[in-house]
């Protein structure tokens, strides 16, 4: 049985009852009525489990331990791609250089603002998340933006390109008989990449394991290149890659494999 508890918002709809419980069911998980009980009350109750909330209009939401909610947004990846518009660089894309027709594989695909990235110029991404629920946030949140006139245009084209599987992905990449232009994986950092980062609840939840050197050798076999997303010198012990890619002053660095 996972940790994680399933509700709804207050007052729930029957559809929305119906929808948690049958998340609850296949994620195996307890479904808990959210009656007037705060989000806190519900996590305190269950050994302080992360709470997912079902709620129709705003999509599914997640109470962390640390009481924060997160819910899926397109964070930086609006501004990222906004630069690219306007010929300003953009580290990840930059090492990868996709293009429209490549297809790429995100064997981290958390928020999915990487591979919104990637995806911005028609490239056909698949996105990896071995953690159920961080999948279930992501791809429904992606799914949804097709439909939300509040995001510009081109996030909402990026994220039709863009195709996930809940997997583990040295397990997917092992298995695979597909090929990719690009293999990219974003670990956890160790440290937050920014102060304020949007991505702190996720942080919370996420899973943080790290390509083997394995992994790298069988993604080099489906891929002509792997882009791995680092914290410079911070980082575990990764292979020679063929070159880095390092941006003044940045402590992300791109291990780039050919
Ligand atoms: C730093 S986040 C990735 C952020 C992402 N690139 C983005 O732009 O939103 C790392 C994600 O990889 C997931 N993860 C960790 N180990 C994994 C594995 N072995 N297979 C698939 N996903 C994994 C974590 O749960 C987490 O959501």
């Amino acid at each position: 049985m996972e940790k994680w508890i399933i509700t709804t918002k207050t007052k729930p709809q029957e559809e929305e009852i119906s929808k948690a419980k049958n998340i609850a069911k296949n994620l195996n998980c307890i479904y808990e009525e959210r009656r007037e009980k705060t989000l806190k009350k519900i996590s305190t109750q269950n050994n302080n489990s992360p709470i997912l909330i079902v709620n129709k209009k705003q999509g599914l939401k997640a109470y962390t331990p640390n009481q924060k909610i997160w819910f899926w947004h397109p964070g930086l990846s609006k501004i990222r791609i906004g630069s690219l518009k306007n010929n300003l660089p953009d580290h990840l894309y930059r090492s990868v250089k996709p293009k429209k027709g490549m297809k790429i594989l995100d064997a981290n695909l958390g928020m999915a603002h990487d591979a919104l990235v990637l995806a911005s110029c028609g490239a056909n991404v698949i996105g990896l998340e071995k953690d159920k629920f961080i999948h279930l946030i992501t791809s429904e949140g992606l799914k949804k933006t097709n439909k939300n006139k509040e995001y510009p245009k081109f996030i909402r084209k990026a994220a039709l390109n863009i195709k996930t599987k809940c997997i583990d992905n040295e397990t997917y990449i092992k298995n695979s008989k597909d090929n990719f232009d690009a293999v990219c994986f974003s670990p956890m950092f160790v440290k937050p990449q920014f102060k304020s980062d949007d991505m702190m609840p996720l942080r919370e939840v996420a899973l943080k394991s790290w390509p083997t050197e394995n992994t790298i050798k069988r993604s080099l076999k489906i891929s002509r290149k792997v882009v791995i997303k680092v914290e410079y010198e911070k980082h575990p012990k990764l292979p020679e890659p063929t070159r880095w890619s390092h941006g003044q002053g940045s402590r992300i660095a791109y291990a780039i494999y050919e």
